[in-house]
């Protein structure tokens, strides 16, 4: 199975990057870098040459460059070639976009069918940030059906898709996309038994066709970006 950069070079080390034309998720109360995980991701894979679309449903698109930015990450070069395409499904800026991809205003309440049917042709990275309060009208059944649509549908394109969690979005829906996603990552914060302090960590949940390490991974948000910060054994 062919890999993809995570962006976290020690998570690429530890699971040998993302499974390509797989769903992957991303869950983590707020403030915990999933955003931020979102972009390392994509500006990894900027710099493989790979085409990406950026679905934002919270932060506009100048939001999240100017993020990027204090990391280091110019996105803007990769806008300009027609790599990189920020897509804002919020607010207003909804009707932009359904006449610029066709997406149907369904989109924004969760239902993705029509947009995955309008994603440009070449995409090989979709990255959703994030699935929250639009889906909460759903009921579970909707939900359940249209996330493994969702799924369905990029893995036969074989686009590589990360849909971040957020934390307006109820237990019974992430349980839901758990058990539907190929691999899913939480991030949270815990107390370190050892110096009492909290810090942040990351736990692989899942992640079919790899071998996952059963630690948590302790992480921080360094001035580069997500940086795993202990060297695991990855027998774990
Ligand atoms: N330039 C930066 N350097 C270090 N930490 C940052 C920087 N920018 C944001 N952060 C941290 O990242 C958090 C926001 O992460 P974000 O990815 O937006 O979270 P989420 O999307 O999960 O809500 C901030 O609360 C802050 O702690
Ligand atoms: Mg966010």
């Amino acid at each position: 199975m062919e890999r993809i950069k995570t962006g976290i070079s020690e998570l690429d080390e530890i699971i040998g990057g993302f499974p390509e034309g797989k769903t992957i998720i991303i869950t983590g109360d707020p403030g915990s870098g999933k955003t931020i995980f979102g972009l390392q991701f994509a500006y990894a894979n900027c710099l493989e040459g790979k085409k990406i679309l950026y679905v934002s449903t919270e932060e506009d698109a100048p939001e999240l460059k100017q993020q990027g930015r204090s990391f280091g990450w110019n996105f803007e070069s990769f806008e300009n070639r027609g790599f990189l395409k920020f897509v804002e499904l919020a607010g207003y800026r909804a009707m932009e976009i359904k006449e610029a991809l066709s997406i149907s205003m369904e989109a924004v309440k969760g239902d993705f069918t029509q947009f995955s049917d309008n994603l440009p042709v070449d995409t090989n990275i979709l990255i959703i940030d994030s699935l929250g309060s639009h889906v909460s009208n759903l009921t579970s059944y909707e939900f359940r059906d249209r996330f493994n649509l969702l799924v369905y549908n990029m893995a036969q394109k074989g686009i590589t898709t990360v849909v971040l969690l957020g934390g307006v979005i109820s237990r019974e829906f992430v349980d839901l996309a758990l058990y539907s996603a190929y691999g899913a990552i939480q991030l949270l914060k815990r107390e370190n038994p050892y110096t009492g302090l909290r810090e942040r960590v990351m736990d692989i949940v899942k992640m079919r066709n790899t071998k996952t390490p059963v630690q948590l991974l302790p992480y921080e948000i360094s001035s580069t970006g997500i940086i795993i910060t202990i060297p695991i054994d990855s027998s774990g």
